[in-house]
Parts: structure tokens; C-alpha cells; sequence
């Protein structure tokens, strides 16, 4: 049976550090049940969320007074220190079904942790916290926001966050919303670069044969090309360096 194209809208929902430092994971996936919200999961690793992935992934908030704490809250700086390092994880989830977006919407409830307790009592964030960001001078500048999930807000941002954490052998075939084409060449990564055979230090990306995000390969072959490329080498890269030595 083919699937209703409707059944293919995805988000993608993160568990993020202070959900797992607070042990709260066993709330999260029964507010999140197949049973009540009627979605799918498709697909759910553990990821050790490094700078790329990071800046990648808050690339919108670049600039911002609560981007740089943001970064070392997703990566888990925050909730983990130096010595607890091995604990910093996300868990990411690919949820899948008729109006997902909105339902997981919902059931995160606000981005502020104040305003979800007041507006939503009951939605998960109700259960984060607000932090004071200060300057060097004690001042507050802004505020971090421990929230304890994110879910995609638009369809767009979906396809481009789905992209972004997940290759497509992390989910089932018949549950893949984006087209995925097979990789004719090799792809290995050094200093900022792309190459195309190996270099020591390099980091290997792609073989032929792999599968990969049609969009993944049309960027890189821009780039081995020197031609106008329409998306960021490094938001490709950051993918292929998930739970990598880097
Ligand atoms: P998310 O992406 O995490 O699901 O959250 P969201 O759509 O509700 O909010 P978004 O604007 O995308 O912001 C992403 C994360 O950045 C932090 N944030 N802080 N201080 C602030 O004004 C502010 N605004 C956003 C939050 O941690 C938010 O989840
Ligand atoms: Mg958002």
C-alpha cells in the first residue's frame, strides 16, 4: 500500500541535556506516545552535539546576546562539566504523521519555561528554567532558556533540521520524506575544504555507492566544482561529523 502523502509530514524533536540531566526522558516520550498524538516515530539516535552541529542547527540565532550560551547549553557544556564530558547528550527524534508540527508544538508548549507555566500549565516546558546572561560587568544582557525540547516550527524547518541530524539510513526507507540519490564519487573534508581523494588528516564524508540528501550531494558537487553552491559546505559536513572524533 502506498502511503498517504500526508503521512510524511515530519518534525524533528530533541531531548536536549538538562531533560537527561534531570531524568525527565520517561515524561517526554509518554507525552510524545504514538497512542495520544497518533504520529510515528522514524527515527532516534544519541548524539554528543559538537560546535558544528551546534552552530549549524542555531545558525538563525547567530549574533544574538543568548546565541554563544545557547551553544554551550545544546552541546551540554552547561548541565555537564569538564569531568562529566562523556555524559553531554541530545537524543534526536524524527516523529512523523498528519500535523505533527503543530501537535509537538504543543505539547512543548512556549520557549520560555515563565511564560509556558503561566500560558500552558502541564506542556513539558513548563517544567525548564530561566537563566540570567550577564557581561563582564555583572549586567544582564539577556537570558538562557532551559527548555528541555525543541520541535521543528515550519515544514521548512523540518526538511533542513531532519537533514541536519539524520542521514537517510537512520530512517526506515518507507519513512523518508526527502528525496535521496546515491553518491558516484568520493568526499573527504580538511581544514574548511573539500576533496575528492584522501588526504592524511582529512576526514572521510562519503564513498560511492552511499546514499545521501539529494540537496547534501547537489552542495557538494557545487563545491567540488567551484560552482555557485545553494547551501553551506559546513552544514553538510556537520552532519557526516555526528558522534565522530572531531
Ligand atoms: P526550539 O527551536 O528550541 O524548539 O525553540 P523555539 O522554536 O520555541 O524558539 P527559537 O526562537 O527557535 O529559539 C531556539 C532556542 O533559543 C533559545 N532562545 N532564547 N533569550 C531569548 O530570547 C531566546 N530566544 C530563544 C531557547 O532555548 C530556544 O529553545
Ligand atoms: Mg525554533
Amino acid at each position: 500500500m502506498i502511503m498517504d502523502p500526508k503521512q510524511l509530514e515530519q518534525t524533528l524533536v530533541l531531548i536536549k541535556p538538562d531533560a537527561l540531566k534531570n531524568s525527565i526522558t520517561g515524561f517526554i516520550f509518554s507525552q510524545l506516545s504514538e497512542f495520544h498524538t497518533g504520529a510515528r516515530y522514524a527515527a532516534a539516535k544519541i548524539v554528543n552535539v559538537n560546535r558544528f552541529l551546534a552552530e549549524e542547527h542555531y545558525a538563525e540565532h547567530k549574533g544574538k546576546a543568548f546565541y554563544e550560551p545557547l551553544l554551550d547549553y545544546i552541546t551540554g557544556a552547561i548541565h555537564y562539566p569538564e569531568q562529566d564530558k562523556w555524559k553531554r547528550r541530545v537524543i534526536a527524534i524524527v516523529y512523523q504523521g498528519p500535523g505533527v508540527l503543530d501537535t509537538v508544538r504543543a505539547i512543548a508548549g512556549p520557549t520560555n519555561p515563565h511564560e509556558a507555566r503561566e500560558e500552558k500549565p502541564g506542556c513539558i516546558r513548563a517544567l525548564g528554567t530561566v537563566v540570567p546572561i550577564k557581561d563582564a560587568n555583572g549586567n544582564i544582557i539577556g537570558h538562557r532558556m532551559d527548555n528541555l525540547v525543541h520541535a521543528s516550527a515550519t515544514s521548512a524547518d523540518a526538511e533542513r533540521e531532519i537533514k541536519l541530524w539524520f542521514l537517510p539510513q537512520d530512517i526506515p526507507p518507507l519513512m523518508r520524506a526527502y528525496p535521496t540519490e546515491i553518491c558516484s564519487t568520493h568526499y573527504y573534508y580538511k581544514d574548511g575544504r573539500l576533496c575528492e581523494t584522501y588526504e592524511p588528516n582529512s576526514l572521510f564524508l562519503l564513498a560511492p555507492g552511499d546514499e545521501a540528501w539529494k540537496t547534501d550531494l547537489d552542495i557538494l558537487q557545487d563545491f567540488a566544482r567551484n560552482e555557485p553552491a545553494q547551501g553551506r559546505l559546513s552544514t553538510v559536513v556537520a552532519k557526516y561529523l555526528i558522534n565522530r572524533n572531531v
